[in-house]
């Protein structure tokens, strides 16, 4: 072999060496963690992963599972880039298991024992067909009160316990010349509220049956009627700019004492978290009133792609880092949300944190840990958009209550199926459905 040859040899044995050593090493996590609190969260899992040898590649979409995000990630996966893990919460994860895309990771479940520690209502979204198809690495909760504390105390306000608590509370506020609440344009953010409102005035069994289970029984006109009711009210607190608002921007008004409270999920306290405040000091963690004991759930999940043989390794110990305790603890630390598993010790969590994980375990032993409905975890896509359609219609002075109690029966009633879910998971949004007028992102 002249010299020539064989440098060129020595050089591309060389190349190939390390890019399948590379490949065999690397993981490609797709992702939409993109405001201050989530990169934070994000970089504790590229770190961890780091540290356990992987090397570390990501692609995002922004955006919480919008179009945009599935959009980017289908068309990903037709052109054959297909990711190690994306990020994906609810049902979602069943309609991608159900493409046959996804890999059954029940050896390592078992060996692990995920099914011993894993609260039950988020297995049930991480299984498909009983086979584990995803690994569930938070429980955020939505039903929670935001609190500028500073506001607060000058108020002289009390931890409202009830309805018309928090509506002394937000009077309050307005008198002082205070905005009571801030929230965003989008219908996700809407419904977030609606549900937190819908458990507090109709019960946890209610909002089981109702928007869990779809039973037309559980919805009476004349509790929906309440339900819409409420909504209106709450609607006298937000100010006009809510339409032109993204929620980490609503979140950012209560921070800098622009507005008292935000009804929003647990990834608030990871934005909070990020830019270094403390509850009790800087900001209260109220349950929202009358849902003490509930937990209405949206776990953070990473779906794992069938995969070549050779990149199997590397995804086995991505999906293994990711369901242990220690991660879990690190990562929640910086998301604000529970771990989605229920022996974590609370030791390293501030004490919202500690809170939440309280809450998350009573409430699994009790089945009041609920899928959230704005965050997809409570019904397949189609249900989903149905309910964001005339809640956000409602509150944004569409259609009147009258009308929303007709049109939410009907459209629960009608129940549509996974054949259009689908469909409509691979072409619409997550978050935003596809409104008629409703603000999108
Ligand atoms: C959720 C996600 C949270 C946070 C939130 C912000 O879907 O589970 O971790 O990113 O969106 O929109």
């Amino acid at each position: 072999m002249s010299r020539l040859l064989s440098v060129v040899w020595c050089v591309s044995a060389g190349l190939l060496a390390g890019s399948v050593f590379a490949q065999n090493k690397e993981v490609d996590v797709f992702h939409w963690w993109v405001s201050g609190g989530e990169r934070a969260s994000m970089d504790v899992i590229k770190h961890t992963m780091q540290e356990r040898g992987l090397v570390w590649q990501e692609g995002v979409a922004a955006g919480s599972g919008t179009a945009r995000y599935t959009n980017v990630l289908r068309e990903r996966v037709a052109a054959g880039r297909i990711p190690t893990a994306a990020q994906m919460i609810g049902h979602d994860i069943h309609a991608w298991a159900r493409l046959g895309l996804l890999t059954n990771m029940n050896e390592l479940a078992r060996k692990e024992e995920w099914d011993e520690v894993v609260p039950i209502a988020i297995q049930a979204l991480s299984k498909y067909n009983g086979n584990w198809v995803a690994a569930p690495v938070n429980a955020h909760s939505t039903n929670w009160l935001w609190v500028n504390q500073s506001l607060f105390d000058k108020l002289g306000g009390k931890e409202p316990d009830t309805w018309n608590d928090l509506i002394v509370l937000l009077d309050k506020a307005k008198q002082a010349g205070v905005l009571p609440i801030a929230i965003g344009s989008e219908a996700w953010e809407h419904t977030l509220l609606f549900e937190s409102v819908a458990v507090s005035t109709g019960g946890a069994e209610f909002y089981r049956k109702a928007f869990i289970d779809l039973d037309p029984a559980a919805l009476r006109p004349a509790l929906l009627k309440k339900i819409f009711e409420r909504m209106s009210k709450l609607r006298t607190y937000i100010d006009a700019g809510f339409s032109k608002r993204r929620w980490d921007q609503a979140t950012d008004m209560v921070r800098e004492g622009k507005a008292l409270l935000q009804v929003q999920g647990s990834w608030v306290d990871g934005e909070f978290a990020h830019r270094g405040l403390v509850p009790n000091r800087d900001y209260y963690c109220f349950r929202f009133p009358d849902t003490q004991g509930v937990f209405l759930f949206n776990s953070d999940q990473f779906i794992m792609f069938k995969l070549p043989k050779e990149r199997r390794d590397a995804q086995l110990t991505l999906a293994s880092t990711m369901m242990q305790p220690s991660f879990q603890s690190a990562l929640n630390v910086a998301t604000g949300a529970a771990p989605a598993r229920v022996d974590v010790s609370t030791a390293a969590f501030d004490y919202c944190g500690r809170k939440a994980i309280s809450d998350m375990r009573g409430a699994n032993m009790r089945r009041t840990m609920m899928g959230s409905i704005a965050m997809g975890n409570a019904n397949i896509p189609p249900v989903k958009v149905a309910i964001y359609d005339v809640v956000t219609r409602h509150f944004t002075r569409q259609i009147g209550t009258d009308q929303a109690v007709i049109e939410l029966r009907n459209a629960i009633r009608e129940k549509p199926t996974a054949g259009n879910e689908l469909k409509n998971v691979l072409r619409t949004s997550s978050h935003t459905p596809p409104l008629r007028s409703a603000p999108r992102k």
